[in-house]
């Protein structure tokens, strides 16, 4: 997976420390970004001290142990706790991935937890997805068909055309890949990322779709499309295996090839 430094931020204080309870022959430490709009503070990395011989294995398992045992306050999204909803993507010892799927076990030393880089925060770990929704909405992801179908009956699909589907359909939408794009960092304003267009190629790959031209048409533009310069950190970054940076170099590959 790949690994990058957040930036330096000197306006992060030294938060505040919850040491290992009396007796923990187990201990590990986790550092924690923590802002709240309201206090009007600049955001601190609270340190938590846990007992890993009762705890769970996952990130996830730490984090739902801090809020419930020690800091009520600790503010992050999860649902499924199993790689499925996206909601619990972060920034973990400096990779983005799921809480729920990345172990404790693979973190050497202190676990350092941020909220996903360069979005705007909400609190804590929570950043606010409004804008990225938005870019998804954009791209219309849903099956667009001029071809009538009898009610009742399902839109049939060959199994190779299928199959061209796998790598697609898997993506969660958790935007792990897109916080990990530098292109997406400093353009998010009008690139949509590498998430969202691998949701735009899975439907022009789709073939029961029909607006494969109209949807092309949407993307040929400098910034939406061509602001992705194939530096592949979305790729080596997603927690579900997935190849946004392929999915990219298909919509580009179909746009050139319609123009030959
Ligand atoms: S391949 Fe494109 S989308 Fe992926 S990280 Fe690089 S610039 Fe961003
Ligand atoms: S491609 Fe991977 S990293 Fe990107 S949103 Fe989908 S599941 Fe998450
Ligand atoms: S809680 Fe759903 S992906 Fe982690």
């Amino acid at each position: 997976m790949a690994e990058f430094s957040l930036p330096a931020n000197s306006k992060i204080k030294k938060g505040r420390h919850f040491p290992a309870p009396k007796g923990s022959k187990n201990v590990k430490k986790f550092n924690i970004y923590r802002w709240a709009p309201e206090d009007g503070e600049n955001p601190s990395v609270d340190s938590y001290e846990l007992d890993m011989d009762a705890c769970g294995p996952m990130v996830l398992d730490a984090i739902i142990k801090i809020k419930n045992e020690i800091d009520p306050t600790l503010t992050f999204r999860r649902s499924c706790r199993e790689g499925i909803c996206g909601s619990c993507a972060m920034n973990i010892d400096g990779t983005n991935t799921l809480a729920c799927t990345k172990a404790i076990s693979d973190c050497k030393g202190a676990v350092k937890i941020y909220p996903l880089p360069h979005m705007p925060v909400v609190k804590d770990l929570v950043p606010d997805m409004t804008h990225f929704y938005a870019q998804y909405a954009s791209v219309q992801p849903w099956l667009k068909s001029d071809t009538p179908v009898s009610p009742g009956k399902e839109r049939l699909q060959s199994k190779e055309d299928r199959s061209k589907l796998d790598g697609l359909y898997e993506c969660i939408l958790c935007a792990c890949c897109s916080t990990s794009c530098p292109s997406y960092w400093w353009n998010s304003d009008r690139y949509l990322g590498p998430a969202v267009l691998l949701q735009a190629y899975r439907w022009i790959a789709d073939s029961r779709d029909d607006a494969t031209g109209d949807r092309l048409d949407e993307l040929e533009d400098p910034f939406k499309l061509y602001r992705c310069h194939t530096i592949m950190n979305c790729t080596n970054t997603c927690p579900k295996d997935l190849n946004p940076g392929k999915a990219i170099g298909e919509i580009k590959k179909l746009i050139a090839e319609r123009t030959l």
